[in-house]
């Protein structure tokens, strides 16, 4: 019934009597007037006047459950949506979650996490009411090997959203960085839980940097925010929805296909790094050679002076024009 208030307080541009909104919706003033308190305790800056009933002030950029609920429209990702102003980690929870037999789609959403996870044990900046920091919940019944396609048909996903939304050129860094003026703007980082050489689950953690206005000192010549590259701040929820429509098609094709191949393509042309030279750090040890393709595996395909490697995931750095590792 919440959701169903504040549509009509969002069409009505005048006040409405709380008397016609029971009307409407068949339920008591009392009901009402309590779901016009939540929905003042959710944020919304709603005003109530004797005899008139409430008004809807033009709100700023919410962010919350009913929000993000709105902009969902998939047929099983985001069907069920846990969210939290603030959280240690998404991923954290949601691992509690598939434990528990959580559905397949079940999505985690918070506003800022207090210990968020980067790849390779380094944290993720999530303060509040800057970034989208979501994890997806996903059973695709593939072998071990297979994980890292899942991740990078995310990336492709990211980058198709972020163009969607702002018209800005994001590009993929390998394997699943993305990345805007050769800037990270958003990390993905996935966990698998395995029996044997068989997937039980996957958490999908996403951290997409939306309307941060500034990064520290350590990372700022490395980072950007679609903030800082447009000017404009965005409704984070619109991002989630769009990235969840998109995600899903293409995700449950390759759960049919159970291959990249289809992806293949669209993965390169975003890629940044192939015919570039790279340095990987893979398994504590330090490879530097130029990335000849991406196989259709997803590994990245190497040409160092002594040989050629198959690389499945490791840490990347690409060289500037001034032949700098950046
Ligand atoms: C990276 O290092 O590039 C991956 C960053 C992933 C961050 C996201 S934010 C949502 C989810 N919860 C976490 O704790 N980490 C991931």
């Amino acid at each position: 019934m919440i959701e169903k208030i504040l549509n009509i307080l969002k069409n009505n541009k005048e006040f409405v009597s709380g008397e016609n909104i029971a009307k409407s919706l068949n339920v008591s003033r009392a009901a009402i007037w309590k779901n016009i308190s939540k929905l003042k305790n959710m944020g919304y800056n709603i005003v109530s006047v004797t005899n008139k009933g409430y008004l809807l002030l033009e709100e700023e950029l919410l962010f919350n459950k009913l929000e993000i609920e709105k902009e969902i429209d998939t047929f099983v990702l985001g069907k069920k949506v846990y969210f939290f102003d603030e959280i240690t980690s998404t991923n954290e929870y949601a691992k509690k979650l598939a434990n528990d037999n959580a559905n397949e789609g079940t999505i985690v959403i918070s506003d800022s996490q207090t210990n968020g996870k980067g790849r390779l044990d380094k944290n993720w900046v999530s303060n509040k009411g800057d970034g989208i920091f979501l994890s997806l919940i996903l059973k695709p019944n593939i072998e071990l090997f297979s994980v890292t396609q899942i991740t990078l048909l995310a990336g492709i996903c990211v980058c198709n959203t972020i163009k969607m939304c702002t018209n800005l050129d994001a590009k993929i860094k390998w394997p699943n960085d993305i990345i805007i003026n050769n800037k990270k703007v958003c990390g993905i980082l996935t966990e698998v839980s395995a029996q044997i050489d068989k997937v039980s689950h996957i958490i999908l953690g996403i951290g997409i940097n939306v309307n941060n206005e500034s990064f520290d000192e350590s990372i700022k010549n490395k980072a950007t925010s679609i903030f800082l590259e447009t000017g404009n701040k965005l409704e984070r929820q619109k991002i989630i929805g769009h990235f969840l429509k998109e995600f899903e098609s293409k995700y449950f094709k390759y759960k049919q296909e159970k291959n990249f191949l289809t992806f293949l393509d669209e993965y390169k042309n975003l890629c940044v790094n192939i015919g570039k030279e790279v340095k990987v750090i893979y398994c504590d040890k330090e490879i530097t050679g130029v990335v000849l393709d991406i196989s259709p595996l997803g590994e990245i395909i190497l040409k160092t002076k002594k040989e050629t490697l198959k690389i499945v995931s490791g840490e990347v750095s690409l060289r500037n024009a001034n032949g700098e590792y950046i």
